[in-house]
């Protein structure tokens, strides 16, 4: 896949999922927008990306902010081609029974709302290039809950129909929405849920979770025409199909 003149916003670029599809999208050749609330981890990143990188510090659940980093986008590259809605929180971890109220609220803001925002800020402007890709980084959550996990399953399920909506109403606009549900990744998500020891998914041997460089690949192999079959669906790389098409197997 080659991006050469595209641009790319990636919510979550700070580390993980979201650092590794920045890395490989800018060696693709687009322009890459990091976006996440850590300062400091944007621009060590953006420093090692090179001049394609564009440092968007932003907490996606503040609309305003995401406006802010789709504008940075436009002022940078004057487009907006590819949003890959990232980012996300697993805690609170904890008994629905016992939760925080605000703290329960805030993570919903930034895993259901924060991928609305994106889609909010970005619709206009794909459609007025007459095209654009976005995909929403989903979770095998979305469609099984899990025990103290009630706020990250109910708003990746959210999020997960928000995606088939965007599709209903961005696809007539020429944008390709999909979401991805990579399955276990080994990033801080994941040493978080293990030391929980909460479910299931936190006794899972380190071993047993993908690079976090397998879903940066598969996400650019969904901006590419190969991947149009599947516009307005959940793909998953637990499956061998994808995994063989993502060049992962
Ligand atoms: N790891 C897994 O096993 C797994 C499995 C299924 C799905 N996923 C999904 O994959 C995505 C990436 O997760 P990851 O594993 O890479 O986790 P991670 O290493 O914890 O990274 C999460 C990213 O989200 C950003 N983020 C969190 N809150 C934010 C906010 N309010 N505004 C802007 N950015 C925010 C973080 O940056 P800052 O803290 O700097 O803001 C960070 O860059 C998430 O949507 C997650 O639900 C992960």
């Amino acid at each position: 896949m080659d991006l050469t003149g595209k641009t790319a916003l990636i919510t979550g670029a700070s580390r993980g999922i979201g650092a590794a599809t920045a890395r490989l999208f800018a060696a693709a050749g687009a322009h890459v927008a990091l976006a996440a609330r850590d300062r400091d981890a944007i621009a060590a990143l953006a420093a090692e990306i090179g001049p394609r990188a564009i440092v968007t510090p932003c907490d996606i659940s503040r609309y305003d902010e995401v406006q802010g980093a789709v504008d940075a986008c436009i002022s940078a590259t004057g487009r907006l081609d590819i949003l890959i809605g990232n980012a996300g929180v697993i805690d609170p971890i904890t008994p629905l029974a016992e939760a925080d109220p605000e703290a329960w609220g805030k993570a919903v803001d930034i895993n259901l709302k924060g991928v609305f925002h994106g889609m909010r800020a970005a619709m206009p402007v794909m459609r007025d290039q007459g095209g654009g890709t976005i995909i929403t980084v989903s979770s095998g959550a979305a469609h099984s809950p899990l025990e103290g996990w009630s706020q990250y399953c109910a708003a990746k399920a959210g999020a997960a129909m928000l995606t088939r909506s965007a599709h209903l109403e961005g696809a007539p606009m020429g944008l390709r929405v999909m979401g991805l549900s990579p399955g276990t990744v080994a990033t801080d998500m994941q040493r978080r849920i293990r030391a929980s020891g909460v479910n299931p998914v936190s006794t899972l041997d380190w071993s047993d979770h993908i690079p976090p460089e397998w879903p940066a690949k598969a996400l650019l192999w969904m901006c590419g025409p190969e991947a149009d079959p599947w516009r307005g669906e959940e793909i998953s790389l637990r499956d061998p199909e994808i995994r063989q098409k993502a060049g992962v197997a």
